[in-house]
């Protein structure tokens, strides 16, 4: 009797023993293969982006009017607003744009990564290196696989993943757990710093330029550690925020009624066609001059910064839409 019940308990110890080393042993080859591939991808886009800057370097531009197949000469598919509930979005505009025109599932669902690459590539002019990397970061970021899956935009808000705290166009997810519609308040702040060379098209009217945009992120980082009781901060993200901020002046020339339009309505404004002409379009290595010099820019002290900043969020767009506290106080 005693040997047959210890016979099969020690079976289950061997099972398990073996079990456990099985398991063990597949999960370091799995981590060891996922390590790998990571550093083979980054090495893979930096060298493939290195060589695109040079031959971009040395090939013509792409004539105005035929930059992107994507909305051909400013020509955008219709644009219609998501409908409130049912419809997915997220808190990066361009995205939400391109899903407001239909070049995206419209209901923002079911969208495959690979969806993302084409789509932003031949919107925005976007390098394939770009376009590969952040949707595939994306799908990392969200433990699915880049070549088979698909996502939903509002996905993409996983706190302190891609999205943070301290945006230029949403409030802090510790106010708003609704990051895919944009904050009017802070758009217009940021759109009132405008202090460049105005554009041909509108005259009169300052552009926003790279130092606007290190003053606003300075503001909203400082504004963000005092109001939320939650900020949370790295260098990481801050690149990001700079990343994002550095395609207002590059794919929109900073042009501040385009980006109204972009930022508040997420809408491509009529006739609109992105700055960026490269042949292979916008690499990294171009791209990061511009990130590097905001977020060189951005001054974020807090005790040196909160004197300036108290009362300007409190500012409020007047009829006319001009916000009232413009600049520091
Ligand atoms: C698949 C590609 C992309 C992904 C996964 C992505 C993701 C994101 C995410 C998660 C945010 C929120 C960051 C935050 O919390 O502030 C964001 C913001 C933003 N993104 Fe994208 N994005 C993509 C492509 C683009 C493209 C092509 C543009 C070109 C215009 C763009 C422009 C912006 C801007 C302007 C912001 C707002 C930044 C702010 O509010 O501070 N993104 N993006």
């Amino acid at each position: 009797m005693s040997s047959m019940s210890s016979w099969p308990v020690r079976t289950r110890a061997a099972d398990s023993a073996s079990f456990l080393i099985l398991n063990a042993s597949t999960r370091i080859v799995r981590a060891v293969y996922s390590n790998v591939s990571t550093v083979l991808t980054y090495g893979f886009i930096f060298v493939w982006d290195a060589g695109l800057a040079l031959l971009n370097l040395v090939l013509p531009n792409k004539r105005p009017g035929n930059v992107v197949p994507l909305g051909k000469g400013g020509i955008w598919p219709t644009y219609q607003p998501p409908r409130a509930k049912s419809d997915s979005r997220c808190s990066c505009p361009a995205l939400n744009a391109l899903a407001n025109h239909g070049l995206l599932p419209r209901d923002g669902r079911q969208i495959p990564f690979k969806q993302l690459t084409a789509v932003i590539r031949h919107s925005f002019n976007f390098g394939p290196t770009f376009c590969f990397f952040v949707p595939w970061f994306a799908a990392n970021m969200l433990g699915r696989s880049y070549w088979t899956d698909t996502l939903d935009l509002s996905d993409l808000d996983v706190h302190n993943g891609i999205e943070h705290d301290a945006s230029l166009t949403r409030d802090d997810t510790y106010h708003s757990l609704d990051q895919g519609r944009p904050t009017e308040h802070h758009i217009e702040l940021l759109l009132a710093h405008a202090s460049g060379a105005p554009d041909p098209r509108f005259p009169g009217v300052p552009t926003l330029t790279t130092s606007d945009i290190s003053e606003v992120l300075g503001k909203r980082r400082v504004e963000s550690r005092a109001k939320n009781g939650q900020y949370s901060t790295s260098t990481f993200h801050n690149m990001f925020a700079s990343s994002n901020a550095a395609t207002l002046p590059i794919m929109f020339g900073g042009i501040v009624p385009d980006l109204r339009t972009f930022l508040l309505e997420e809408r491509f404004p009529p006739g609109w066609e992105t700055k960026c002409r490269r042949r292979f379009g916008l690499t990294f290595t171009e791209f990061n001059k511009t990130v590097l010099k905001i977020e060189m820019g951005v001054h974020e002290d807090h005790d040196e910064m909160r004197g300036k900043t108290d009362g300007w969020t409190d500012g409020k767009a007047d009829d006319s839409g001009v916000f009232v506290d413009k600049k520091d106080k």
